[in-house]
């Protein structure tokens, strides 16, 4: 580009200050948007005005169809041009896109490359013309054609020049916005493999509600609290906010409060000098630093010591870390979303946690019920691991007997969801077959729905052996029928007709 100014100033004088400010505004134009219609739009207007054309269109080659497409169009003409499309070799433009080479033509008439035939079809006649290469890394992408110099008047070699420079700069606008696209659509199919790895599994009306809070705040940049037993999807939560957040760019940092106490924890969060403390022999960054722009997870919040809720406080309100060993103040913008599944009000009664940091926390509160609070959606979340697990091992167990599957329900989940998660997947390691049976669960799933299932309502019971003492008369307390009807194993059965200590009647 800057050859090209030279020659244009050795060879053919001085640009006029009205060329020169229009230069000026196109290489302005180039990276003030993405938008790439927008900015060759912007370019080629320009050139008509820095080179008097009556027209100018830059065509763009289509890697499948190897044709040259009318891209961007101006002039008298330009939306009938649109539907236009030049093969390799084709008329000038053609041509230049053929042989990589920028062509003056004062008559277009004399010229044997010329095709008349867009020409007669939009009734434009053209006259002068000039037609240069566009390009990327000496590969053509497209051609630049600028058509009849206004006031009777014919190109010229300075306009030649001209116009190499202004291609030069429509190539780098279609790298740009070609880098772009190609960022997003790798962006977005990052984004699109960390949701399937960190979906949150849910229909129930309580986790319906936890969506509704999540959509909600993240479109905020509002400190979050989770709380919930362990198990319950806390940090999947937490996950979720930022991923759906204007900051999924930035980093998802997690803190496991409870594993590191004293200068370590410090130093971890707000990192440390060189020569802080002993050990530290170079400067680290911490957490927070490491969180910039993105959310710091503080899980187990309820476990910081006195000193480190102090700091933390004035790391919420002023949104400014200092290293430990240093005295320089240092600006952060981060989400801070905590995590406990202790009585933090209980831990503020009794003085172990700072009541003003509690409310600081609290500004938004999530809580995740306990697996057994929400039973309608275990079916949900037992199949759809079954089915990640079982891909996962190459295994074909992708169906639930119902009896297992009412084990499943029946239990009280007291590891939650990750407990339910890991009962599954030791089914599919262990268990071979395509259906998950009773005989996958351990004695203490199976054994909460043998014993304590028949004790939990009386009523229900009764109703229970009313319906399957039916059915039983109905077969003639033909047993394997009768447990097809009910939908229920034989074993199942017998057990069931041994509990509610039926009998065949004595004229069968
Ligand atoms: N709703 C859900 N959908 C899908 N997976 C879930 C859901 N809830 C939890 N899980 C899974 O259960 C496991 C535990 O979740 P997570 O670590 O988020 O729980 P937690 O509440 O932070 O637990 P803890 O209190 O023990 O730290 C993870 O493997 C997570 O992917
Ligand atoms: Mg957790």
């Amino acid at each position: 580009m800057s050859s090209s100014l030279t020659d244009l100033k050795e060879n053919y004088g001085l640009l006029s200050k009205e060329q020169f400010m229009n230069l000026l505004e196109v290489s302005r134009t180039i990276h003030s948007t993405l938008a790439l219609d927008d900015v060759l739009e912007r370019i080629m207007t320009q050139t008509n005005a820095i080179l008097s054309a009556e027209a100018s269109s830059i065509l763009l080659m289509d890697p499948l169809d190897k044709k040259l497409h009318f891209r961007t169009t101006t002039g008298a003409k330009s939306k009938e041009l649109k539907k236009f499309t030049l093969d390799m070799g084709e008329g000038i433009a053609g041509w230049v896109a053929e042989h990589a080479e920028s062509v003056l033509v004062k008559d277009a008439d004399t010229d044997e490359r010329f095709s008349r035939q867009i020409s007669e079809m939009i009734s434009f006649p053209t006259k002068s013309m000039i037609c240069v290469p566009c390009k990327m890394e000496d590969r053509v992408i497209g051609v630049i054609e600028i058509l009849n110099k206004k006031g009777q008047k014919c190109f010229d070699e300075k306009d030649l020049l001209l116009a190499s420079l202004l291609s030069g700069f429509a190539a780098i606008a279609i790298n740009n916005a070609k880098s772009h696209t190609q960022t997003r659509k790798e962006n977005s199919l990052l984004k699109s493999e960390i949701n399937k790895k960190y979906i949150l599994i849910g229909e129930s009306a309580e986790m319906k509600s936890v969506f509704n809070l999540i959509q909600k705040v993240s479109k905020t940049n509002s400190t979050v609290h989770i709380t919930g037993p362990s198990g319950t999807g806390k940090e999947l939560v937490a996950r979720n906010i930022h991923y759906q957040s204007e900051r999924v760019g930035g980093a998802f940092v997690p803190v496991a409060c409870s594993i590191l106490t004293g200068t370590l924890l410090e130093s971890e969060l707000f990192g440390h000098e060189k020569g802080a403390f002993t050990g530290a022999d170079k400067l680290k960054l911490g957490k927070f630093e490491s969180a910039n722009g993105g959310t710091i997870f503080l899980d187990e919040i309820g476990t910081l010591n006195h000193e480190t809720q102090i700091k933390l406080l004035r790391v919420l309100e002023e949104r400014q870390i200092e290293r430990v060993g240093g005295n320089q103040l240092i600006d952060i913008d981060i989400r801070v979303i905590s995590a406990t599944n202790e009585d933090l009000p209980k831990l503020v009664q009794e003085g172990k946690f700072r009541e003003d940091l509690f409310y600081r926390l609290k500004v938004i509160c999530i809580d995740l019920p306990a697996l057994k609070d929400r039973k309608d959606d275990i079916s949900l979340l037992a199949h759809r691991f079954l089915d990640q697990f079982s891909k996962d091992a190459g295994q074909t167990m992708t169906r639930i007997h119902q009896e297992a599957l009412e084990c499943l329900v029946a239990y009280s989940w007291p590891g939650n969801v990750r407990e339910l998660r890991n009962t599954i997947e030791r089914a599919v390691v262990l268990g071979e077959g395509d259906v998950l049976t009773l005989e996958h669960l351990s004695e203490e799933i199976r054994k909460n729905e043998i014993d304590e299932k028949p004790k939990s309502s009386l009523a229900l019971d009764n109703a229970d052996k009313k319906h399957i003492e039916a059915v039983l008369n109905q077969t003639g307390w033909n047993k394997s029928r009768a447990a097809k009807i009910l939908n229920i194993s034989r074993n199942r059965l017998d057990r069931k007709i041994k509990s509610f200590e039926m009998k065949a009647p004595d004229y069968l």
